[in-house]
């Protein structure tokens, strides 16, 4: 019988036997898999774990204390917060194309991390530690997609970091690799994740960035992010976390309508809800969200959040549409 307390104790001895006494340095996203993996690494070696976190500016309301104080309290993990917000919204000023965001966001995550993984080896050396181990979230889909190779990962020197050597090589620390995601969640619960992290949704890595259609700025950022809390806790108080695979929450952020609210005229920015079903994310269908529901997030949307005056629902499936707008 498949059992999570028999693979995680399996897990740990192995993690042990690769690692040994080396320096072990991992990604948290907020995500699943990575806390997972990083939560099971940390029981099997403690502090020779680091887990580096870039906060890029485009998280969800709450999720960077979700991974700075309820997964930190729940694993004990050693943890760094880069804070890159500044550095990609500068990044991204002007931009509105939808794959120029994924590139900018793409490079600058990938520059955050190599700095903060420097810092971590550079504080190793100075004890006369090396850094050995990168850990990976790699689920067992992953390793079928990719032909099932394993291997090292290679910090390349093609964005200029100084003073370096070429190639960092880690070798890969991949706790989930015989897994699937409903085992990966049953080994989080076990190990006493917070809920809010095991359970999450799909999340897009470019994040909010992408749910803004249009520029994106400081600004437009604060509003949406309260729109989709919004979202996301009425949806979760009407029990519908299990039904929806995902609900993306947009902001037409270039597009302007009148209403009307108190005793005036409005002229603000519409935010649309795309709640979808789906298997595996390539097919999806909208979901038929009770009315009720949708009528209180729209309602509060309108009341909570200044500027956004309309509340308008998707229901396209997909094809033709994607799940995100952009
Ligand atoms: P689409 O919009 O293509 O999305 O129907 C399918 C699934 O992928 C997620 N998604 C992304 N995830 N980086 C990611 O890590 C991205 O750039 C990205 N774009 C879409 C989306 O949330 C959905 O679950």
């Amino acid at each position: 019988d498949w059992n999570p307390g028999n693979v995680i104790a399996e897990q740990i001895e192995r993690i042990r036997e690769q690692v040994g006494s080396a320096r072990v340095i991992s990604a948290l996203s907020g995500g699943v898999d990575s806390a997972v993996s990083t939560a099971l690494v940390q029981r099997a070696v403690g502090d020779q774990l680091t887990a580096v976190f870039v906060d890029h500016g485009l998280l969800r309301k709450g999720e960077r204390e979700q991974v700075q104080n309820d997964y930190v309290a729940a694993t004990g993990v050693n943890l760094v917060t880069v804070d890159a917000a500044d550095t990609f919204l500068d990044a991204l000023e002007g931009v509105s194309d939808p794959e120029q965001k994924r590139k900018i966001i793409g490079r600058e995550f990938i520059r955050a991390f190599e700095q903060a993984e420097l810092d971590v080896i550079a504080s190793a050396a100075a004890s006369g530690e090396k850094v050995k181990f990168l850990v990976q979230g790699t689920l067992y889909p992953d390793v079928v997609e990719s032909g099932g190779g394993t291997g090292t990962a290679n910090i390349k020197s093609h964005h200029n970091v100084g003073g370096l050597p070429e190639d960092l090589q880690f070798e890969l620390v991949e706790p989930l690799r015989t897994l699937f995601k409903d085992e990966v969640r049953a080994i989080g619960r076990e190990l006493g994740l917070p809920e809010a992290i095991v359970g999450r949704q799909p999340f897009p890595g470019p994040g909010l960035g992408i749910r803004i259609v249009g520029e994106v700025t400081r600004d437009r950022l604060a509003l949406l992010r309260e729109a989709d809390a919004i979202a996301r806790e009425e949806l979760s108080a009407a029990g519908l976390d299990g039904e929806i695979w995902q609900c993306p929450v947009v902001l037409l952020a270039d597009v302007r309508s009148v209403g009307v609210q108190g005793d005036g005229r409005t002229y603000g920015h519409p935010i649309v809800l795309r709640p979808v079903s789906s298997e595996d994310a390539m097919t999806a269908d909208w979901t038929r969200l009770p009315y009720d529901v949708l009528a209180r997030i729209s309602n509060r949307i309108t009341n909570e959040v200044a500027e956004v005056n309309r509340v308008v629902l998707d229901v396209t499936s997909k094809p033709p549409g994607t799940i995100e707008w952009e």
